[in-house]
């Protein structure tokens, strides 16, 4: 992933004295244009948005218990990217706890938690999968794990020393044994839609859902580079089309959606686009500020995302297999 300068400071947050970056030196800022414009959404106007440059741990303090019915986000992972410093995962993890236990505090009682990890990787190379060190931090407050979601993609850094890495994980969490899961808006092509069942007493009917299949929990989404439509200055910004499978399925129009390292506004353009509630924070202030202009774009119909039913590039189709 592309490397970039920044300042720090230090900011202390509720008795932790934590680095923070304060700007991002890039070589660009633009929302990239592409071929698939959001049409205007009269609700996805920014009175719904609760966004700030504030460090995780203050933001959230100021959110009230059991408001929220999503908490999808992707903390740094300990690996020394432009806004973050590396220091020893005892460390990384123990501030990963306490930023876990607000968001418990903050998720309503049928509400889910997704969290998106990749591998830390040790100064010697030892790898080190994030969802594995985290599972504890969630299981001690009583959440329950729905899935482990595997995110294929097929960019990414080209290893010498092991395979390159092509996936990350999303450990979806309930806050307790009745959830919200909603199935019908984010299903898939089934496979063999005409198929029928050929004996039995369901004999000549379909065998499959006519709206299509259980997406599974592989997801095949391109990861945003260089020439993804939704492309910022985030090195590592979520793909829209990811945010909205799990808006979709995990909470419902006027539910509430947060981001605790929102970095350019994934999550909230995702909660936006279906008319949730969309909170989120990050520590710097040009991630933030693009976050405003995406989600503004939104409103006026001006924004570009990858449509979630667009078929992955296959160079072996005519014209990749795309329609
Ligand atoms: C992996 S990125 C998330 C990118 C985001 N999913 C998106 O689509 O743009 C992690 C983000 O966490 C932010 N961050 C790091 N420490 C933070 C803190 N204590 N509070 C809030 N945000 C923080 C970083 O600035 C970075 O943008």
């Amino acid at each position: 992933m592309p490397m970039q300068k920044s300042e720090e400071s230090r900011q202390s947050v509720n008795g932790a004295s934590r680095v923070v970056p304060t700007r991002v030196v890039h070589p660009e800022r633009s929302v990239k244009n592409g071929a698939a414009r959001q049409p205007a959404l009269p609700f996805a106007d920014v009175t719904q948005v609760h966004l700030s440059v504030m460090d995780n741990l203050a933001f959230m303090a100021g959110l009230q218990s059991e408001s929220m019915d999503l908490i999808l986000t992707s903390p740094p992972y300990n690996l020394g990217k432009s806004y973050e410093r590396r220091r020893p995962l005892s460390s990384y993890l123990a501030d990963q706890a306490a930023v876990i236990a607000e968001c418990v505090r903050l998720l309503s009682p049928t509400g889910s938690i997704c969290w998106q990890v990749g591998n830390h990787v040790t100064s010697d190379g030892e790898v080190v999968p994030l969802d594995i060190a985290l599972y504890d931090l969630f299981k001690r407050h009583g959440l329950q794990l729905r899935n482990r979601i595997i995110w294929h993609f097929e960019h990414g850094l080209h290893c010498s020393k092991r395979y390159s890495g092509r996936y990350e994980t999303i450990l979806w969490f309930t806050k307790g044994p009745s959830y919200q899961f909603n199935l019908d808006p984010v299903r898939v092509p089934s496979k063999y839609p005409g198929k029928r069942h050929y004996k039995g007493p369901k004999r000549g009917l379909l065998s499959g859902n006519p709206l299509g299949k259980n997406p599974g929990d592989v997801w095949i989404f391109p990861n945003v580079k260089s020439n993804h439509v939704e492309k910022t200055i985030h090195p590592c910004q979520f793909p829209v089309e990811l945010v909205e499978r799990l808006v979709l399925s995990l909470t419902s129009p006027g539910g509430s959606v947060f981001d605790p390292y929102c970095g350019v506004g994934s999550a909230l353009v995702g909660a936006r686009m279906h008319d949730r509630a969309a909170y989120g924070c990050d520590v710097v202030p040009d991630y933030v500020e693009v976050a405003w202009e995406r989600l503004r774009a939104l409103a006026n119909g001006a924004l570009r995302t990858r449509p979630m039913d667009r078929p992955v590039y296959d160079p072996a189709l005519p014209n990749g297999g795309q329609r």
